[in-house]
């Protein structure tokens, strides 16, 4: 598997692309040799569309005739375009079925709870899960936006691949609370959504003086250098990177061949500890 992931959220949710530009940014990612892709069956502008995501990724696969290691995401509904969690067992098996059909595949590489339902005891949202793991449906589980004592209730009812969190210089939780190295330790890919802070984050990362300085000086981008910076910390990292346009991924994707050293890295932990970030 690659070294960084592609999300691709912000091809179906508010203030997606053009269906085509969509399709290149995805095939860019591909062409730089990210070979796992991040969806979820909650990523479309409202309940009229669910799936359309997956349905994007799973054609423009297959029109480029090649496999990738595609992570979906169940227990988010999206009623009148609102982020709604639902950890229902019924909901989730559901929504895991839905995204067999939309991806168009027998089982789901990477099936993850997107968040807790705080209604709903953790216990039997996961039983739902490893049910659909038990039947074929799923190859591997993951979570996502967990605290790390709710990754231990949920590996005593089944194996987890992954924890998908958000990690990125706005916040660093990941390095204090605990999870990345409990992810390193235990074997667990740790799965960091928004490394930029998202589509808000992204240009604002880049105007940031110190981080700016330190990617000039080594002639990449800040986003790059960012990545870089994320595969160095810890061995357990997947920088999940989002993108809208072609360029953008392929400059990102290039971090996997941008070795740091010790030094490189602790010039970066000093750029990022200088605020403010504008
Ligand atoms: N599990 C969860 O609850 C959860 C929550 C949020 C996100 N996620 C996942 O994480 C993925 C990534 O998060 P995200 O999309 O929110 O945020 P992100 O990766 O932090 O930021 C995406 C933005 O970064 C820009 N960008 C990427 N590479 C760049 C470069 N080299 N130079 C300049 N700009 C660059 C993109 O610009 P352009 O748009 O111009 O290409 C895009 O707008 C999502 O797609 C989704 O799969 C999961």
């Amino acid at each position: 598997m690659s070294a960084l992931g592609f999300g691709a959220m912000l091809l179906s949710i508010t203030g997606r692309p053009p269906e085509d530009q969509a399709r290149a940014t995805l095939n860019a990612a591909l062409d730089a040799g990210i070979n796992f892709v991040d969806t979820a069956g909650a990523y479309c502008l409202d309940e009229t569309e669910y799936h359309h995501n997956e349905r994007l990724i799973g054609s423009t696969l297959r029109l480029r005739g090649c496999s990738a290691i595609v992570a979906t995401k169940v227990g988010v509904r999206r009623p009148g375009g609102a982020w709604t969690v639902d950890g229902r067992p019924s909901a989730i098996r559901a929504a895991a079925i839905a995204s067999l059909e939309a991806l168009d595949v027998q089982a789901l590489d990477l099936l993850q709870l997107h968040a807790p339902d705080s209604r709903v005891p953790f216990a039997d949202t996961v039983g739902a899960l490893a049910r659909l793991r038990e039947e074929g449906k799923a190859k591997l589980i993951g979570l996502c936006n967990v605290s790390w004592q709710q990754l231990v209730a949920a590996r005593r009812i089944v194996p987890i691949a992954s924890v998908q969190n958000r990690w990125n210089v706005e916040d660093r939780r990941a390095e204090t609370d605990g999870m990345l190295d409990h992810c390193a330790r235990e074997g667990i890919a740790f799965v960091a959504y928004s490394p930029f802070g998202g589509a808000r984050g992204a240009p604002v990362l880049g105007t940031h003086g110190r981080l700016a300085d330190e990617a000039r000086r080594r002639r990449v981008s800040p986003h790059r250098l960012m990545v870089a910076w994320m595969l160095a910390k810890n061995p357990a990292v997947i920088p999940l990177i989002g993108a809208r346009r072609p360029e953008s991924i392929a400059d990102s994707a290039r971090a996997s061949s941008l070795a740091l050293t010790a030094e490189d890295v602790a010039a970066v932990d000093d750029a990022l500890a200088a605020k403010p970030f504008t």
